[in-house]
């Protein structure tokens, strides 16, 4: 039987391209959407078109029934778990510290760090082989933002994603000895629907551009391959760690 895995905010971007990685790799796929249900079942039928199995799973991450539902349709569909892939996060307008909105913090650590967590917690439940399991691989997408504390007002955002750093350690230590390997990327900038919009201003490209050493922002299948290949027997030493998927970081001297 083929391994399955599970992508959060599988139907655009990083969770779409780890998704087409992985479905050529041998992998079924349950990609969880929100919103996007067109786009999840577009990407459904694609990734069956080259001989993956895969379905569409609803689930919003701020709804914690929602998530044990959506594991629980998982199971039901495919029978196995073996991988997670937590992409589903989400960004704020930029804000000054002094001007901080408190439902959109709420909202923000709820699906960047709480949803992430629970959606562990479910993995943790079938993939633990001290609970019957046969064991698995977490990846999930943090960010370069939290190793600087974000671009200016984006401190909020870093914030989110400097807890999943710490949150992966402690959850590999826990479960290095139950099968489970877990390791969070850090993408840089990279090309999606998150940066379309700040991308599609030719001057704050040119900032960005800039400010990374390899001049240019990265794209989702540049994220989707390692996330990918972290998944595989190829990387099975590799736990509780980071991979940085950056294009060697920020220049320190311009990271706007
Ligand atoms: N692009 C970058 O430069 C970059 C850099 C570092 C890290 N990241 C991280 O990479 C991950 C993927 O982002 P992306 O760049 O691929 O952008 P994206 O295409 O906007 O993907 C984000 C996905 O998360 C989903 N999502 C948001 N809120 C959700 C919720 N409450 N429940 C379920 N799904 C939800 C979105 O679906 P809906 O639109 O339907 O809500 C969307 O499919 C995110 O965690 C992001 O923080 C991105």
């Amino acid at each position: 039987m083929r391994r399955t895995a599970l992508i959060t905010g599988g139907a655009s971007g990083i969770g779409a391209a780890a998704a087409r990685r992985l479905a050529s790799d041998g992998w079924s796929l349950a990609i969880n959407y929100r919103s996007r249900r067109a786009e999840a079942e577009a990407l459904v039928a694609e990734l069956r078109g080259v001989g993956a199995e895969a379905e569409a799973f609803a689930a919003d991450m701020r709804a914690p029934e929602d998530i044990a539902a959506m594991f629980a349709a998982v199971d039901a569909r495919f029978g196995r778990l073996d991988g997670l892939v937590n992409s589903a996060g989400i960004g704020l307008p930029a804000s000054r510290v002094a001007d901080f909105d408190a439902a959109a913090l709420l909202h923000l650590m709820t699906v960047n760090v709480i949803g992430v967590m629970l959606c562990c917690r479910e993995a943790a439940r079938r993939m633990s082989t001290a609970q019957g399991g046969r064991g698995g691989v977490v990846i999930t997408v943090g960010s370069m933002a939290g190793t600087i504390g974000g671009r200016p007002g984006n401190s909020h955002y870093a914030t989110s994603k400097a807890a999943l750093d710490a949150f992966g350690v402690g959850f590999a230590k826990e479960v290095a000895l139950e099968g489970i390997r877990v390791v969070t990327v850090r993408p840089g900038v990279i090309r999606t629907d998150m940066t379309a919009k700040g991308l599609a201003d030719a001057k704050h490209a040119a900032t960005v551009a800039a400010s990374i050493p390899m001049g240019r922002p990265g794209t989702a299948a540049e994220a989707g391959a390692p996330i990918a290949w972290l998944m595989s027997d190829e990387a099975s030493f590799i736990t509780g760690c980071t991979l940085d998927i950056s294009g060697g970081g920020f220049h320190i001297a311009s990271a706007p």
